[in-house]
């Protein structure tokens, strides 16, 4: 079983533009981490919601690690927030806005079937990204204190890939619900990652226009390797008899966990 570790990380000396002096990047991964805490307690809720209907003790064991290693992973992007917040960005105004859509209007709307197969999709396209982040350079031009929060995030990603799916298969889920529960997944996670991304970028007054312009020409590479892996983690996911484990055998994590010496705490 994965071990649920603690995340300490000081970010008191992160730069304001932390991937390489880049904003867009920098907003662009600052949008995707302001969505997480709140999406990982809804993975955490989604999923614990079928506990009791859960049968094999491997199985239930495996929740209770997987609800710690999301909660780990809010607490530590939180710190972040903080980090964000003490650099002049106001951030809350959208927190609340994000908190009350997605929690209070569609996740109650949403039958707990739809949330668990939600979150097994999201738990897809996490573990897809988590190998970018692994696996590529694409982490190389960050602060190495953002570098080692999403590398060891991406870790733990790939090393509990599985749970919300198999909990999805054990209390009887099927493939319609399960494509169904992709669609909101995807549609949602865009917007919101979008919008996230658009309210830190509108507090970059000084950017000129022109700047903002190439800097987006610059990353079209980074841009076309995102939309290539949400399109391969769509295609495997739409296969009937997909499995997490078949598209990935947890070797980038274990490695990477292995080099810093946490791989088993
Ligand atoms: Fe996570
Ligand atoms: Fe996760």
């Amino acid at each position: 079983m994965f071990p649920v570790r603690r995340y300490e990380e000081d970010f008191s000396e992160l730069p304001r533009w932390w991937y390489g002096g880049d904003p867009v990047m920098t907003h662009y991964i600052n949008g995707m981490n302001l969505v997480f805490p709140d999406g990982e307690r809804f993975f955490i809720r989604s999923v614990r919601r079928y506990l009791d209907r859960i049968d094999d003790p491997g199985l239930r064991e495996a929740v209770q690690a997987f609800s710690g290693q999301e909660g780990q992973h809010g607490a530590a992007h939180e710190r972040q927030f903080r980090a964000l917040e003490s650099q002049g960005f106001e951030i809350e105004s959208w927190m609340t806005w994000y908190r009350w859509l997605a929690y209070r209007v569609i996740e109650p709307s949403v039958p707990p079937i739809v949330r668990l197969a939600s979150t097994a999709a999201l738990e897809h396209y996490t573990a897809s990204f988590a190998r970018l982040a692994l696996e590529t350079d694409l982490l190389d031009p960050a602060h190495p204190s953002m570098r080692d929060l999403l590398r060891w995030h991406a870790a733990e990603e790939v090393e509990h890939r599985a749970v919300a799916y198999d909990v999805y298969v054990a209390v009887g889920g099927g493939y319609a619900v399960r494509i169904f529960g992709m669609v909101v997944a995807t549609l949602t996670l865009l917007f919101f990652w979008r919008s996230a991304t658009r309210h830190l970028m509108r507090q970059e007054q000084d950017l000129p226009r022109i700047d903002r312009k190439e800097r987006r020409s610059k990353n079209k590479e980074r841009f076309r390797r995102r939309a290539q892996v949400l399109r391969e983690a769509l295609w495997s996911y739409l296969k009937p008899g997909f499995h997490p484990d078949d598209v990935d055998d947890g070797a980038s994590a274990s490695d990477y966990l292995a080099s810093i010496g946490r791989l088993h705490a």
